[in-house]
């Protein structure tokens, strides 16, 4: 399958939120990556439902929410009413992950998991079949504009290695410092999805970056 570009939010003109979504929506990209943070589980608040619910109002494409919370689990029905599509949770900060995807999932919305770069692909060995997708992280959460970790690398290998043995179709996300420098290694070491915030709306034309980043 072709890989699919998730333009993230988190990077975009805060004071043109409609302009970055009209971009999105006239873009080859798939889906839009929605970063919300609690300024606990990481360093930094970035924004929520109000947000989420204007954006969805204007967006085409899916929207893909990425929670780096504290507590993921009361906010998946506020999530799902304020148009999320997926609805992505890390496991770091799941006590019942098990319990917590299948709650998304019963709402309709994909179930993804979430690892920082410190966590083993070793400890989704037996989640992971029950989740839509895993998202890599590639930089520490809190903030757009971070370098890539290149073990990260290493990891999409055995995490594609793990999706093959549990032959099971959850997709694989890298999320972090992903930019035209190292797209093509990524994707070939097995990524499925890639967010892109400062390589897209940070690029003079974010419409041509998308295409660029699809090659
Ligand atoms: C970081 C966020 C990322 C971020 C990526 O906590 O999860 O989605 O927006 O931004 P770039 O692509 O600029 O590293
Ligand atoms: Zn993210």
């Amino acid at each position: 399958m072709a890989h699919l570009i998730a333009p993230s939010l988190l990077s975009a003109d805060f004071l043109n939120l409609q302009g970055a979504i009209e971009m999105l929506n006239k873009s080859e990209a798939d889906w839009l990556h929605f970063d919300v943070m609690d300024g606990v589980f990481a360093p930094n608040i970035s924004f929520g439902l109000p947000i989420l619910k204007a954006v969805k109002k204007i967006c085409k494409k899916p929207i893909d929410v990425h929670l780096m919370l504290i507590q993921n689990d009361p906010y998946i029905l506020p999530f799902k009413e304020a148009g999320a599509d997926h609805l992505t949770v890390h496991l770091e900060s799941s006590i019942h992950l098990h319990r917590t995807l299948q709650g998304i999932k019963q709402t309709g919305m994909k179930a993804g998991i979430a690892i920082n770069p410190h966590t083993p692909i070793a400890a989704l060995k037996d989640i992971v079949q029950e989740a839509d997708l895993v998202c890599l992280m590639s930089v520490n959460p809190g903030f757009g504009g971070q370098h890539f970790i290149t073990n990260t690398l290493s990891k999409i290998k055995e995490l594609k290695q793990l999706i093959e043995q549990k032959a099971c179709s959850t997709l694989i996300e890298v999320d972090g410092g992903v930019g035209l420098n190292n797209y093509r290694e990524i994707v070939a070491a097995g990524a499925n999805v890639l967010v892109a915030g400062n390589s897209v709306y940070g690029a003079i034309d974010p419409i041509q970056a998308i295409l660029d980043l699809k090659k």
